[in-house]
């Protein structure tokens, strides 16, 4: 399937970045929010970072012009009709994920493909929700989309190889690469990444090592571009320990318990960057 048209559901953190790649690689595009304020703030961040591209030569102006020309903004989920591939990023809670599913096998051509940025919810259980669950897939971006070179393309028990293939290579249309994993809580990602950031606050909680420590060791030792509980802070502790949950509750394995200092922060309202306080103090 030749993809030109792609709606992307919700202009949150990941839903603005992946409407900027599929318009600026030439796919019109349309995106699809709940009001008015936040599709405002997604078509004001895209123009933004669209322009930091042309700032560092990255970009001419006249392509940022074509692709902010490329994007509509829309209210209604109804503009998705007209969609080769829908992309799905609104909140990671499985009931909204799956009423707009629903609605979206309903609105759209009944060759489109509907795909899930999902960080862990699984594509099988997204994809049962609607009548056409071989054309149901994950695309994992990472964040920063723009920059980010990875999508981690997720196969549902479902999925069909058309579907993968088309997904594949329109990754790879969009200048990214794409990685096939089969749909298992976390997928790769966050399975390998999860636990080692759950490890590092077990060692801050026994006193093991201060926070800077534990993430020097990781930054110098393993050439990592940024310590676990740093890159926790950027997360955000919330979700940080959403996804562990996801692993703990889905493998049953007692090796995914989230740290419990990990919990405690999170009770606390110490959140990471979004919060002003986590692992670090943001509030200066
Ligand atoms: P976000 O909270 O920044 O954005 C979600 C957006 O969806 C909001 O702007 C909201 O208004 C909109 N929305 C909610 N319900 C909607 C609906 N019914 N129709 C249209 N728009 C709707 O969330 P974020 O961080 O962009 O996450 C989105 C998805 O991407 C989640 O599934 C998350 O797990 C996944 N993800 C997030 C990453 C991250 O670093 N933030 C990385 C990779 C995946």
């Amino acid at each position: 399937m030749n993809i030109q048209k792609v709606a992307v559901i919700g202009g949150g953190t990941m839903g603005n970045g992946i409407a900027h790649v599929c318009a600026q690689f030439g796919r019109q595009v349309t995106l699809i929010e709940v009001a008015d304020a936040p599709l405002k703030k997604a078509l004001a961040t895209i123009d933004k970072n669209l322009g930091r591209m042309v700032e560092k030569g990255k970009l001419s102006a006249e392509d940022k012009a074509a692709t902010l020309g490329r994007i509509t903004g829309s209210l209604s989920v109804q503009d998705a009709a007209g969609a080769d591939l829908v992309v799905e990023a609104v909140v990671e809670n499985l009931s909204v994920k799956q009423k707009i599913f629903s609605e979206l096998d309903g609105i759209c051509k009944p060759d489109a493909i509907l795909a899930s940025n999902t960080s862990t919810i699984s594509i099988t259980t997204i994809a049962a929700s609607t009548k056409r669950a071989g054309q149901v897939i994950g695309m994992h971006f990472m964040n920063p989309v723009p920059l980010m070179q990875l999508i981690e393309v997720i196969r549902g028990l479902a999925t069909n190889d058309a579907t993968h293939a088309a997904v594949v290579e329109f990754s790879q249309a969009l200048g990214k690469t794409p990685i096939t994993v089969n749909d298992y809580p976390g997928f790769v990602a966050n399975r390998v990444l999860l636990p080692m950031i759950n490890e590092a606050v077990y060692a801050l909680m026994e006193g093991v090592a201060d926070v800077e420590s534990i993430d020097g060791v990781m930054k110098l030792g393993m050439n990592h571009p940024m310590g676990p509980l740093t890159l926790a802070d950027f997360i955000g502790l919330d979700v940080c320990l959403a996804i562990l949950e996801v692993l703990h509750d889905g493998l049953g394995d007692s090796k995914y318990r989230p740290c419990p200092l990990l919990k405690k922060y999170v009770a606390a309202g110490y959140l990471g960057r979004k919060s002003g306080r986590g692992f670090y103090n943001y509030a200066s």
